[in-house]
């Protein structure tokens, strides 16, 4: 990784650690989770959480415009990163098939699956109105952020 992104990715890290080290609850964790991204990272119009539940995502905390609240797994970016089990890096979502325009202002996106004890329990989402926003570099840093609350959640769920 790039030393610039790295360093900030490091940072990112360390603030989220200490945002919910001490908090069980996992809509306040999430809430927090979402506002530190949409506040650090620059350049997004949306980040937040789309919660599994029977098969069907459900809006979770977020920040940016309103946002759908139902997306079926297998549908939308968010729906292919539960069906596939993988990160989904879209550098266009307008090339994207099935696509969900949230947010009109969205050309790029990115989702990670969150899991806890082996199974997706949620999504993380996180837009930006410029083409292809995220790289490689952004996957990995963000992966890791993932990791660092799925080892929370193992903890504490
Ligand atoms: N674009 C997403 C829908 C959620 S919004 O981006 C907040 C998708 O295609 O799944």
């Amino acid at each position: 990784m790039r030393e610039q992104k790295s360093e900030f990715y490091q940072l990112l890290q360390q603030q989220a650690q200490s945002l919910i080290e001490d908090e069980t609850d996992l809509i306040a964790n999430m809430a927090n989770l979402s506002a530190l991204l949409f506040n650090e990272m620059p350049d997004l119009n949306w980040s937040g959480f789309y919660i599994l539940r029977d098969d069907v995502l459900v809006l979770g905390p977020f920040q940016g415009k309103v946002a759908c609240v139902r997306i079926p797994v297998g549908k939308g970016v968010c729906g292919t990163a539960v069906a596939t089990g993988d990160i989904q890096l879209v550098k266009d979502v307008h090339e994207f098939p099935g696509h969900i325009a949230c947010d009109a202002a969205s050309n790029s996106e990115i989702v990670l699956p969150v899991r806890h004890s082996g199974k997706i329990i949620a999504v993380l989402d996180i837009d930006s109105p410029s083409l292809a926003r995220f790289d490689s570099d952004d996957q990995q840093g963000l992966a890791g952020l993932v990791q660092l609350f799925e080892q929370h959640l193992a903890r504490t769920l």
